[in-house]
């Protein structure tokens, strides 16, 4: 499969449709919102959106629990009023990306509520079933829930039973395989899911755990086969399409036929290195401690490298890394960190290989809001999924209504875009100006190469085509640096740091985009 052309130059913004824009004033975010708001998408230089779910759902996991695949939840509006947001976003040369809930559906989704009924019928294998409501020894096997007899298999949390695509290895009676007709019939449905919207405008989906579809496959046989399949028809219908999965393994998802593999918070380490660093087994807890981007300085870049450049090696000629600011499941990047450090983040985010996607909200900064109670089974995800801060005023320009369905940032210094947009040196316009410097030099565009030239503070990296070699030197740490490099030709940006006579020397939370 060949890459997308369109992906090389790509920046996607995430929005969390709930919490952006509320266009008639009751309290939620909507289609049309967003539709108001594509001109500061445009302006801020993003050419992509991916939206998290926006059909029919019970709303138990935010979305992540459709009741109906084929229809736009009627808080966010109409199939309709999609078309028009694809359409307008079209106009403006953005490409609108969905959700794709691939492995479950919610318990109140009628092909459920047919697969639990005791009688056979077209949609009792739709769902992972074992025969007996006592063969339960599974904790992903829920029972008593149902008139047929027995246990459903959850994908995720128990209100979202998981689709039958099939085991690869079989060990229960109950176990089907891969190519049984009725898993078969889960594959094809997906499909038509996906031509669905892709007919309405949707330029491609992003993969909702995207790994999870085969079970028993303990070396991805069966998961890589399957999505094979599934991208290598779809893509024959819809060749503009993009595919992004979130599966957090780069090697395998890429094989699997995905355009765009996430680097995430789970199943490898390098992501919470650089932002996030774990400690402890406290799962959902997420800390900064010695992550690489951190004033204290006391990270180590190796730990995302020596990963990431195995992962980056084996998939660049086939597909995309993408490093995001955030998303919905993980703490704002903005804990623990100052808009100095956020700018240094994002400067190492804006210039690296692969699709760039900045979470709504991430571009000003926005807070991570601790100790609000769970909103829709966000848990102590809800604090990164608070309405979007536009501008001084009732509920920070998110909505009219008087009961906005999560509160916004109430603190007195929330940052907004209004008053960003007017202070050249915000965070919002560092943002614009490095996407701006991005997307014209195509060396630092998505199929850029990339070396390191230098580990540590400040560490130091190389991009390059067959037009430029620039370089890139980000020091996040509050020490000042020095390095040997080469002469700078041109400076793109800087920050605290210079380059005379081939010596660089950094202030604290210092940054360099050169031409070398
Ligand atoms: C993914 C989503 C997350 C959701 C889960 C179940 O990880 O990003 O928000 O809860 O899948 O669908
Ligand atoms: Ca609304």
């Amino acid at each position: 499969m060949s890459k997308l052309v369109w992906l090389d130059k790509a920046v996607f913004y995430n929005i969390y449709p709930q919490s952006f824009y509320d266009s008639n004033g009751d309290g939620i975010g909507d289609l049309n919102g967003i539709a108001e708001k594509l001109d500061y998408i445009k302006e801020m230089g993003f050419n992509a959106i991916w939206l998290n779910p926006i059909y029919d759902s019970t709303f138990r996991d935010a979305g992540y629990d459709v009741t109906d695949f084929y229809k736009v939840a009627p808080r966010y509006g109409t199939n309709d009023d999609f078309k028009n947001l694809a359409s307008e976003a079209k106009k403006r040369g953005i490409k609108v990306v969905l959700d794709l809930l691939a492995g479950h559906t919610s318990l109140e989704c009628e092909w459920f509520k047919q697969s639990s009924k005791a009688e056979k019928n077209k949609y009792s294998n739709r769902y992972i079933w074992s025969d007996s409501v006592w063969d339960n020894g599974d904790d992903t096997l829920i029972g008593g829930y149902s008139e047929r007899d027995g246990c459903y298999m959850k994908n995720f949390f128990y209100c979202q039973p998981a689709l039958n695509y099939g085991f690869k290895n079989i060990e229960k009676s109950w176990q089907l395989p891969m190519n049984h007709p009725d898993c078969l019939a889960t594959r094809e449905e997906l499909l038509n899911i996906m031509r669905f919207w892709s007919k309405l405008g949707a330029d491609g989906f992003r993969v909702d755990m995207a790994a999870s579809l085969i079970k028993n496959d303990p070396n991805s046989e069966g998961i890589v086969e399957l999505w094979n399949d599934i991208s290598g028809r779809f893509k024959k219908e819809f060749p503009e399409s993009v595919l992004i999965s979130e599966w957090c393994y780069p090697k395998t998802a890429i094989e699997a036929g995905f355009d765009i593999d996430f680097l995430l918070h789970f199943r490898m380490k390098s992501y919470t290195t650089l932002f996030r660093y774990e400690k402890g087994t406290n799962q959902g807890k997420q800390w900064i401690g010695n992550s690489y981007f951190r004033a204290a300085g006391q990270g180590d870049i190796n730990e995302f490298l020596d990963e990431y450049l195995d992962h980056y090696e084996n998939t660049k000629e086939k597909g995309y890394i993408s490093i995001p600011t955030g998303n919905h499941d993980m703490q704002r990047i903005s804990l623990g960190r100052s808009t100095d450090e956020l700018k240094i983040a994002y400067t190492f985010l804006l210039t690296m290989p692969g699709v760039p996607f900045v979470y709504y909200g991430d571009e000003i900064g926005m807070k991570n809001i601790d100790g609000l109670p769970s909103k829709e089974g966000g848990y102590n995800r809800t604090g990164a999924r608070t309405p979007m801060q536009w501008a001084k005023g009732k509920n920070l320009g998110f909505s009219n209504s008087d009961t906005p369905y999560l509160p916004t940032d109430n603190a007195e210094d929330a940052p907004t875009v209004e008053d960003q947009l007017k202070n050249e040196n915000s965070l919002l316009n560092h943002v614009r100006n490095l996407i701006k410097i991005r997307c014209t030099h195509s060396a630092l565009c998505a199929d850029g190469g990339f070396e390191t030239f230098r580990t540590g503070y400040p560490f130091i990296y190389k991009r390059f085509d067959e037009n430029e070699t620039l370089y890139v030197a980000v020091n996040p740490s509050k020490g000042a640096v020095k390095a040997d490099v080469h002469e700078a030709k041109e400076i793109l940006l800087a920050h605290g740091m210079e380059i005379n006579e081939k010596k660089l020397t950094g202030n604290g939370l210092s940054y360099i985009i050169y031409k070398g």
